[in-house]
């Protein structure tokens, strides 16, 4: 028989590490049990070391037992990790599971740049007037963004655009859409016309709060006989009110463009609540929008009318200039930045 003692401390050892392992909950409880029973100073190797007390004859089958425990017992402690294992595995799946009814997330829609918008109001009234909508191109020669509209080489009145020049000689972006009155005219004549050209102008000037080196123009042009100055400040008249409101205010001052003779530019009031006003309008409490006037008959003859049968006004606005009237935006330059928190509003 083994020695009682030696193998009954074994038996005992075998017992308590089951029931310990069982109590053992997660798995930081199951390590520091491992290093109980069979770390350096653990339970397991202080009862090999009774093997001393045991007698010789007795000793291989307290061997035996002891390497029977050594097995039960780290067996059993390798079903209990990985049972401790999986159960924290369902334990963190259940905590934060996966919501399919979570709604999508909703994809942003575009919408018109508000200078887009602003353009298709001012075709709408236009076209409610009667006018057709033309378009012409943006890069234009020197005679066309000029000459034909009365400013020969080295007119002074040319200073009143700064002009971005191409790298041919005579070509320009053009700065202002004037041109296409003659592209119309030359197209028209001797027909009578009542037309809008939309359209993109760019300037070689400095950008600030009211000015942006490219921007919107809508020209405007009406040639037929007895077509007066009056006919023009009906038009403008009627316009600004359809597009601001019947009780904003519109003044006409007398100016002067080489094109028209005649000429007139056109404000409108600034909202007077708006913080803004006076820096916008230069403490004038007005806004300019458009320059006009009668045609010029060498214009007239330019575009092949014959100006002692015709007559016929012009005006040229500034659309994004509207926009900011309207809405009382305090910078042109949000125009192009693509800021979506300005752009959203619209
Ligand atoms: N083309 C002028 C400008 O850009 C505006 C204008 C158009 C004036 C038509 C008179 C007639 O400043």
């Amino acid at each position: 028989m083994a020695d009682a003692t030696a193998t009954d401390e074994l038996k005992t050892l075998e017992s308590q590490g089951l029931s310990e392992l069982q109590a053992s909950s997660d798995e930081a409880a199951l390590r520091a049990w491992n290093t109980k029973y069979f770390g350096d100073k653990g339970l397991m190797k202080a009862a090999l070391s009774g093997i001393g007390k045991v007698p010789k004859d007795q000793r291989a089958a307290f061997g035996q037992e002891a390497n029977r425990v050594k097995v039960a017992l780290t067996e059993a402690y390798d079903a209990a990790l990985s049972a401790a294992k999986e159960k924290a595995l369902a334990a963190s799946l259940t905590a934060s599971p996966l919501d399919v009814t979570l709604p999508g997330r909703p994809r942003t829609r575009g919408r018109l740049h508000p200078a887009t918008q602003v353009l298709r109001q001012i075709t709408a009234v236009f076209a409610d007037m009667g006018f057709q909508v033309y378009r012409s191109r943006e890069v234009e020669t020197d005679q066309y963004n000029f000459e034909f509209l009365n400013m020969p080489e080295h007119h002074p009145a040319r200073d009143m655009w700064d002009t971005f020049f191409t790298t041919t000689p005579g070509v320009v972006l053009r700065t202002h859409t004037s041109p296409g009155q003659i592209h119309v005219m030359r197209e028209s004549a001797p027909n009578p016309v009542r037309v809008i050209l939309p359209g993109m102008c760019y300037r070689n000037e400095a950008i600030s709060t009211r000015s942006e080196i490219q921007f919107y123009q809508v020209e405007g042009l009406v040639i037929g006989e007895g077509v007066t100055m009056a006919d023009l400040k009906g038009t403008i008249t009627a316009f600004a009110h359809r597009l601001f409101g019947p009780e904003r205010k519109v003044r006409i001052r007398s100016s002067y463009f080489p094109f028209t003779e005649p000429s007139i530019e056109v404000d409108i009031d600034w909202p007077a609540d708006d913080p803004n006003r006076d820096r916008l309008t230069k403490g004038t409490g007005w806004l300019e929008i458009m320059g006009a006037g009668m045609v010029h008959p060498t214009v007239l003859r330019h575009g092949g009318y014959d100006p002692d049968k015709v007559t016929g006004f012009a005006f040229g606005m500034g659309p994004q200039r509207m926009l900011m009237l309207k809405h009382a935006i305090d910078d042109i330059r949000l125009f192009w930045q693509n800021d979506q928190r300005f752009l959203r509003q619209f």
